[in-house]
């Protein structure tokens, strides 16, 4: 069974936009796909317990668009149990990779020891990773995901969305490069994906309260995931300050000695910078967060015109509402004043769209401004 890590396809360095709970969802990464066609694309955090327990709502932003681009679907929690059960899914719904968040810094989550809180207990990080790793050789090599303690309301989920997505991909003529040919609607778990050993990464930082780089990437690396990304600020500082990139850089020298890959991340504007830090700090790659805020392009390295901005900022909120009919237009009010900006009276159409309450509404907003 071949370890099939488009990590070691991807051209270095690699520049992928990076994990954001609450902002990349299904809808956010196709438009940030089709407009700056990023290296890699990763969804938001998804909760392992949550998938552990049934609760099916969870997957909605996993739901996700045909593409060629590599996609990795993000988990946090600390039961290793509940993260072997979380890959099965993950290769199911045709992910590429499975990424391991030890990264964020929220209180409700680093307080039962997820996330950052990680950081500090090594031992149960390398058993996560362990389990993740376990579970995607088990998958690859064709354990069936009905046999490891999912939900029925899980795997229906699972069937539902490989039905839909199939057909979706035959309508389009979507080459089925990842799927069979031999698709057979019927079965109890559709076997639509090739198997293959999906690969295991992780996303953290440099330290808890102070940065213990190397000693904390040393220890991850003895469970040997395909990649780290490393946010260069520890938890304490949470946003504020400057990314470390000199830290980062001491990560990399440490990766260098091992097959993973090390993708630096924090600050980084554009791709020309990217570039520049790639080169000057010695990553394999790098993730941009907060500068696809409203600007898919970034990725691209262009600015869009005022009627581009427009024509997308529409097209992407009817996508989120094609992913989440169950949902109102509200939460696509905060992208809606990411995309509001460099045009005469950008900053009056931010305030009218937060107050929007409909697509028609919005696309009403639009047209006063349009050019
Ligand atoms: C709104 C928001 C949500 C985030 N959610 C996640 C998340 O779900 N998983 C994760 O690993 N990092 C998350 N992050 C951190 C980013 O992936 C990234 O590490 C951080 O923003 C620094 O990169 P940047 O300077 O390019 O934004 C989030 C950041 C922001 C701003």
């Amino acid at each position: 069974m071949p370890t099939d890590s488009f990590w070691e396809k991807l051209k270095k360095p690699l520049i992928g936009l990076a994990p954001m709970d609450g902002v990349t969802d299904g809808a956010m990464r196709e438009i940030t796909d089709k407009y700056g066609h990023p290296d890699v694309i990763f969804t938001e955090f998804v909760p392992v317990a949550a998938i552990k327990k049934g609760i099916v709502k969870v997957l909605y932003s996993l739901r996700h668009h045909q593409t060629k681009t590599p996609r990795v679907a993000q988990f946090f929690g600390t039961d290793p149990a509940a993260f072997y059960q979380a890959v099965f899914v993950a290769a199911e719904l045709g992910y590429d990779g499975v990424d391991i968040n030890m990264g964020c810094p929220d209180r409700g989550v680093t307080k039962r020891g997820g996330g950052a809180g990680l950081i500090l207990n090594p031992a149960p990080a390398k058993q996560i990773i362990q389990s993740c790793k376990q579970a995607a050789k088990d998958w690859g090599e064709g354990k069936l995901a009905s046999r490891v303690g999912l939900s029925e309301s899980i795997l229906n989920f699972i069937r539902v969305f490989k039905v839909n997505t199939q057909q979706v991909a035959v309508a389009e003529g979507f080459p089925t490069a990842r799927t069979k040919k031999h698709w057979r609607e019927g079965e109890r778990l559709t076997e639509s994906v090739v198997r293959h050993i999906i690969p295991i990464s992780v996303k953290t930082r440099i330290g808890y309260d102070k940065p213990i780089t190397e000693q904390w990437i040393g220890q991850l690396l003895e469970a040997g995931p395909a990649a780290i990304t490393l946010h260069g600020r520890t938890l304490k500082q949470l946003y504020h300050g400057r990314a470390d990139w000199n830290e980062i850089a001491l990560a990399a020298k440490l990766c260098k000695k091992t097959r993973t890959l090390l993708i630096g991340n924090g600050d980084i504007k554009s791709v020309s910078y990217a570039k520049d830090k790639a080169k000057q700090y010695g990553v394999d790659g790098v993730l941009i967060g907060r500068a696809a805020l409203g600007n898919p392009w970034v990725f691209a390295g262009k600015t869009p015109t005022t009627q581009e901005r427009f024509q997308v900022m529409v097209e992407h909120c009817r996508r989120f509402l094609a992913y989440r009919p169950d949902l109102k237009i509200f939460p696509m009010r905060k992208h809606l004043t990411w995309y509001c900006k460099g045009f005469a009276g950008a900053a009056e159409m931010r305030d009218k769209l937060m107050k929007a309450d409909s697509l028609a509404s919005i696309k009403h907003i639009i047209l006063q401004y349009a050019p």
